[in-house]
């Protein structure tokens, strides 16, 4: 069976947990500034695919309802983002770095829970009328991630196209600043092509 869009999204969620309780479990150093990097790339990456795919098919399917949900996944997203850009620039061996992250996490979380028990079921069943959607939203959501920005870029707006397409300016630049980063080991190093 093909992957559903809402797989495809709760499976970035449940990584996302992951890399965050490495970090928070964890007092080396080193160990935190992969995994903190690893989370950094994969909430970047992830946030920006759903505004560019899965918001606007939000309204496309559900209409007012769907925009109702969209405007406040993107309010959410902001706010994630403007925590993130903070976290993405501090070290582990800052006090703050951790403080900070779970900071984030509190609102990443309860983002998430309402993704996955309200937006994510309504969506599937308005999909199901449409056979083969949900399925080719997931292609498109795994592709789109190989070639946005892969750090948090909150004055780039949520909403697209507009305010996307100048942020997906900025992926080259945190591309090439990903070969400098420390990530985790080469099973999840950060090559959007095996994704
Ligand atoms: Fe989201
Ligand atoms: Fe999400």
């Amino acid at each position: 069976m093909s992957t559903r869009i809402s797989d495809a999204i709760v499976k970035d969620h449940r990584e996302l947990e992951q890399y965050y309780k490495e970090v928070v479990n964890s007092t080396d150093l080193d160990h935190q500034e992969r995994y903190g990097n690893q989370f950094t790339w994969e909430l970047a990456r992830h946030s920006v695919a759903e505004e560019l795919i899965v918001y606007p098919a939000f309204e496309k399917h559900l209409g007012e309802k769907g925009h109702k949900m969209a405007e406040e996944d993107r309010t959410a997203h902001h706010q994630v983002k403007e925590l993130l850009k903070e976290f993405q620039n501090m070290k582990p061996k800052d006090p703050n770095y951790v403080p900070k992250l779970k900071s984030l996490w509190a609102v990443l979380y309860e983002h998430i829970q309402d993704e996955e028990k309200n937006d994510l079921p309504a969506f599937e069943a308005a999909l199901e009328k449409t056979t083969g959607t949900s399925e080719s939203l997931a292609k498109n959501f795994g592709r789109t991630k190989a070639f946005v920005p892969s750090r948090s870029h909150p004055s780039a707006g949520e909403n697209p196209p507009f305010e996307s397409v100048m942020g997906l300016l900025t992926a080259p630049i945190d591309h090439i600043g990903d070969i400098f980063r420390k990530f985790p080991d080469k099973t999840i190093s950060p090559n959007p092509s095996t994704k």
